[in-house]
């Protein structure tokens, strides 16, 4: 045992929302700590005490969790996406269920919810029809680390501006490992500068590929500060003789400072500017900017527990608030009477609308807006719902948003959610507004990451 007084040995037993281990020290205060697993015996170098917590990175085990594996990934000890390749499958599970029940028990004070075990994901590697890597600038293990060397790739664990290369994702599909490394000796070999967020000077900002389950389709959307792309010419020639599956390349240009994949304005630089899916027999265009599912095998198995626990009947009047490009809605316009769909991104609201022609649905129709502002002043249509699903992004619902809900007095409210801290929380006040959770299945829709999906019942009382 090291005897500076920064290295400590902790029993770990705990995982934490964001996949640091959880554990305590000799004292009993507890520690968050980056790298371990439940179960561990370790040593760890504290680097920030605070009064009810202290912070840490694991340097030796010395018991080891009898269900650590050896992660698969090359890149698994540097990349901040995959947190838990090196827990075995089943193990994950049960701590996203754990965490499922202790957001609803400690954040929403609920004790006697019927929680489902979570719906394994059948797929534990290349199930992402969507990655965005960043252009930037490669350091750490690097061993030019002084020179700024170009980058393309993922973000280093912790590390908001440094990128790494990535030369093999084991979550996205071969060929779109090919194109990433492909379109990196592209850009390196043309001297195209990455961007850089520290000063916000430079030009790539990130390349994002998409890649449709059922057809096979991909998409390249190529971020940039505003300019036009150089040698654009060359770059579709070249990329779409070398991979015949690329069927459109875009180009978005953006001048925000966010570090997000989002352009203002897109040029098409080749193709259709969309790609085509399948999802539950429906056909779907998903473009640059659009929200759809990232992993579309297991987001079927989602709709259908959220569709099997709405229990709807042909005569129901359904709205599918945060519809995005209106897959919830589309998949399941046949089981009932009508649906009106809520988005506040106009863009997904074209889509949505292009979607239902697609798939000659007659039935749907779609309101771009917000869903508070939308549903508070035009209460009067929607009079009449019996069926309410709602699908909002991470944050969770604003509390009017919530109120004006209840206020539709639809029977039976179906909560999609993406994080079940925001979901207790949204739960509580639902249940202020007159409804009771009744049963929450969660479902694993990224395996080796700490995000979790859940699909939950709220019955009018
Ligand atoms: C998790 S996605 C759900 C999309 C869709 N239900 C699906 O399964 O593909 C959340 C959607 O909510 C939209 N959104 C976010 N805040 C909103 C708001 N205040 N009002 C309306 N839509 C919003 C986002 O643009 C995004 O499309």
């Amino acid at each position: 045992m090291n005897s500076d007084p920064s290295f400590e040995i902790i029993r770990i037993n705990d995982l934490g929302a964001d996949g640091k281990a959880v554990g305590r020290d000799q004292n009993g205060k507890v520690v968050f700590l980056e790298g371990g697993l439940p179960g561990e015996l370790v040593e760890a170098r504290i680097f920030q005490r605070r009064r009810n917590f202290n912070r840490g990175k694991v340097v030796r085990t010395i018991e080891p969790s009898e269900f650590r594996i050896s992660a698969p990934c090359v890149h698994f000890d540097s990349c901040g996406g995959c947190a838990w390749q090196d827990l075995e499958y089943q193990t994950q599970l049960e701590f996203k269920k754990k965490r499922v029940v202790d957001n609803l028990e400690r954040l929403g004070g609920f004790e006697n919810v019927v929680v489902d075990d979570i719906l394994p994901c059948a797929e534990h590697f290349r199930y992402r029809n969507k990655m965005e890597f960043s252009f930037g600038v490669e350091s750490a293990d690097s061993e030019s680390e002084n020179k700024s060397e170009f980058a393309l790739g993922l973000h280093l664990r912790g590390e908001f501006a440094r990128i790494f290369n990535v030369t093999e994702c084991l979550l996205m599909s071969e060929t779109c490992n090919e194109i990433l490394n492909w379109f990196r000796e592209f850009v390196r070999t043309h001297k195209i500068p990455a961007y850089d967020v520290r000063n916000h000077h430079g030009y790539l900002r990130f390349l994002m590929l998409r890649e449709s389950r059922k057809t096979g389709e991909i998409m390249i959307n190529i971020v940039t500060s505003s300019a036009e792309f150089p040698n654009s010419r060359e770059l579709v020639s070249e990329l779409t003789r070398k991979f015949p599956t690329a069927v459109t390349i875009v180009h978005n240009k953006t001048d925000s400072k966010a570090n997000i994949a989002y352009g203002e304005s897109e040029a098409i630089l080749y193709g259709s500017g969309y790609i085509r899916e399948e999802m539950l027999g429906k056909n779907f265009r998903i473009y640059a900017n659009s929200f759809f599912q990232t992993n579309t095998l297991q987001a079927e198995n989602l709709y259908n527990i959220a569709f099997a626990q709405a229990e709807l009947q042909a005569s129901d009047k359904l709205m599918d608030l945060y519809c995005g490009a209106g897959s919830i809605g589309i998949c399941l316009a046949e089981k009932v009477q009508e649906i009106i769909g809520i988005e506040m991104e106009e863009s997904a609201i074209i889509s949505a609308r292009e979607n239902a022609i697609e798939n000659k649905i007659e039935n749907i129709s779609f309101i771009a807006g917000d869903v508070r502002k939308t549903l508070r002043e035009r209460k009067e249509e929607f009079r009449n719902t019996d069926v309410v699903i709602v699908d909002p992004p991470r944050a969770g619902m604003i509390p009017r948003a919530v109120h004006h809900t209840c206020d539709l007095g639809a029977r039976r409210i179906v909560y999609v959610s993406c994080n079940p801290g925001a979901f207790a929380r949204d739960a509580v006040l639902f249940d202020q507004g007159g409804y009771t959770l009744k049963r929450v299945s969660p479902v694993d829709m990224f395996p080796h990451t700490t995000h979790i999906e859940l699909v939950a019942t709220l019955d009018r009382r």
